[in-house]
């Protein structure tokens, strides 16, 4: 134990609210995979930060008529309620706009330019002749070459996931004018990703344990060939060039996709200066034992697995990622208004309306790990009242309650126990390590069902030698199956808790403050007394409003 994991969670653009797909494609998941490790006594350092930068930001800047940075200076703050809101426990949730992020940005830079590997070139680049600008990434939409998908943006195709250049388009259009945009040679700093090609190839091949999906796609990306990339911009909002390197001509700037990535690096160095340790973020890139993981969506694959390990592997002494496990994606068919599909109802939306654990616990329970997972309201509230409610928080409140009443708010003094009591709390203990395996693989979804489906085996146990009787007809008795459904409660809180962070020191003071060592069923002694016992979680009535209104 007690190794360095670096949690890496995508930079969201600050560019509008964020909505469930975000909180389950990559948040969620990551904080429950960082909980989960300091939980087991690792070091973990979770990070990331708000993407200031880049066509998404601009391009919304100039349909509300503001500045890019009023737009970030917006939504910033926005995202980081969101955490706070849903306990998502960030060591450092910065932005792409501070001066420590532009120097580590120039720093790679350098490094690339001394060793060749970023060359200036000369390219043709999308030009609208009636706007009279250049037209980077997201200001041209088009045809994808390779499939086909006739509302491709300039930066990648949402269809595909394939990165793209404007001029890879077929019909382009300008989003600023909607002319057809002409092309005209400008100078540009690029990123000659062939040159790594060979070595980050052997290095995906060898790695263990990643989802089939994400090393697929970074592997046929690979043998597509890897062509030279653009690293700048036509833009005059972004991560300056270094000065030294600054010689292309005007409204010039460092390319999104190159900088923000590099945002793991540069926030990692934040959070040292902020601790006072400003070389304490080696133990997270350069001690060969650290372990990373890279939370992003299935879009962000092509960067994180191929293009983010070739900028290291030019950088030189900085370690790569353990693994990516992106998500696929959380889609929301069946419903007619467009605010009802969820798709613009923003974190926050539910945020007010839900108990952060009951909303962490549907969205965890649907995870798109595997695959593309449905999810709409009706299914959040049927997995918080039939699951949550149903089965776990019901568990604690009978049991509690049961043994409030009968044995003078104490936990009861156990006689020996049956080979069924034995049984249960073997059930806890191997769910225990079966989840422990499942969140260290990041199968977050299967660990969920596990401990939901271990508190459904004590469920059975307790009606099976019902208590609530045996506390009259066999007080001895009831005492027993008491103390090991409080045993079996104590063990799943420590299952639940990277997944319902709220209400886990709540269920701990309930069950009068018992000693928590890791990941191992907490040792519950005969006599303690129980804290005041209330629901963990209140059942959802009709009255949680469907529409905007
Ligand atoms: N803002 C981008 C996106 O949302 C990039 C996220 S990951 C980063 O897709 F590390 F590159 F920033
Ligand atoms: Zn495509």
């Amino acid at each position: 134990m007690n190794r360095p994991i670096l949690v890496a969670v995508a930079w969201p653009y600050a560019s509008g609210s964020l909505h469930l797909g975000h909180l389950a494609g990559a948040y969620l998941p990551a904080d429950i995979f960082a909980r989960y490790h300091r939980l087991i006594g690792n070091r973990v350092l979770m990070v990331s930060g708000s993407d200031g930068h880049g066509t998404p930001i601009t391009v919304r800047a100039d349909q509300e008529g503001v500045s890019p940075h009023e737009i970030v200076d917006r939504y910033h703050p926005e995202i980081v309620g969101y955490w706070d809101a849903l306990g998502i426990s960030f060591d450092l949730f910065t932005t792409t706009l501070t001066d420590n992020h532009r120097d580590v940005t120039w720093d790679i830079f350098r490094a690339h330019r001394e060793r060749g590997t970023i060359v200036e070139e000369e390219s043709l680049q999308f030009y609208d002749p009636q706007a009279q600008r250049f037209l980077p990434d997201r200001y041209v939409e088009g045809t994808c070459p390779h499939c086909g998908y006739d509302q491709a943006r300039g930066d990648q195709c949402d269809n595909c996931g394939r990165t793209l250049d404007p001029t890879d388009l077929i019909n382009p259009r300008s989003r600023l004018s909607g002319a057809s945009p002409i092309q005209r040679a400008t100078k540009h700093w690029f990123l000659r990703l062939a040159a790594f090609s060979d070595e980050v190839k052997a290095w995906l091949e060898e790695q263990e344990g990643w989802r089939k999906h994400v090393k697929n796609w970074a592997l046929g990306m690979i043998d597509e060939g890897l062509p030279d990339r653009a690293i700048t911009r036509d833009l005059n909002w972004g991560v300056p060039i270094p000065p030294e390197a600054d010689t292309l001509g005007e409204g010039k700037r460092i390319y999104v996709w190159f900088e923000a990535v590099i945002g793991y690096l540069s926030a990692a160095k934040e959070w040292a200066q902020i601790q006072g340790t400003p070389e304490a973020w080696r133990d997270w890139w350069q001690n060969p034992e650290a372990e990373s993981y890279y939370f992003v969506g299935k879009d962000n694959i092509p960067f994180h697995a191929v293009i983010w390990p070739a900028m290291l592997l030019g950088y030189g002494d900085h370690n790569l990622p353990t693994n990516v496990p992106a998500n696929q994606y959380v889609t929301f068919k069946g419903a007619k208004a467009s605010k009802s599909k969820g798709v613009g109802r923003s974190i926050g939306w539910y945020a007010e309306r839900f108990e952060p654990d009951a909303l962490r616990y549907a969205i965890a329970s649907v995870l798109p790990e595997q695959n593309d997972t449905e999810l709409t309201d009706d299914e959040i509230i049927r997995r918080i009242n039939e699951e949550l409610v149903a089965t776990w928080g019901n568990l604690v409140n009978r049991v509690l309650t049961i043994t409030t009443r009968n044995f003078d708010g104490r936990v009861p003094t156990p006689a020996a126990l049956t080979d069924d009591d034995q049984a249960v709390l073997d059930a806890v203990d191997r769910g225990l390590t079966e989840i422990a395996r499942l969140i260290e693989q990041v199968e977050l979804r299967a660990g969920l069902r596990m401990a939901m489906d271990t508190a459904t085996a004590v469920n059975v146990y307790l009606n099976a030698h019902e208590p609530w009787k045996l506390v009259t007809s066999d007080p001895d008795r009831g005492a027993t199956v008491l103390w090991v459904a409080i045993a079996a409660i104590a063990g799943l809180g420590v299952a639940f808790s990277p997944y319902l962070p709220f209400t886990a020191p709540t269920l701990r003071s309930m069950l009068g403050g018992i000693d928590e060592n890791g990941w191992v069923r907490p040792k519950v002694a005969a006599g303690a007394s129980l804290g005041q016992v209330a629901p963990l979680f209140q059942k959802i009535m009709n009255d949680i409003p469907t529409d905007d209104g």
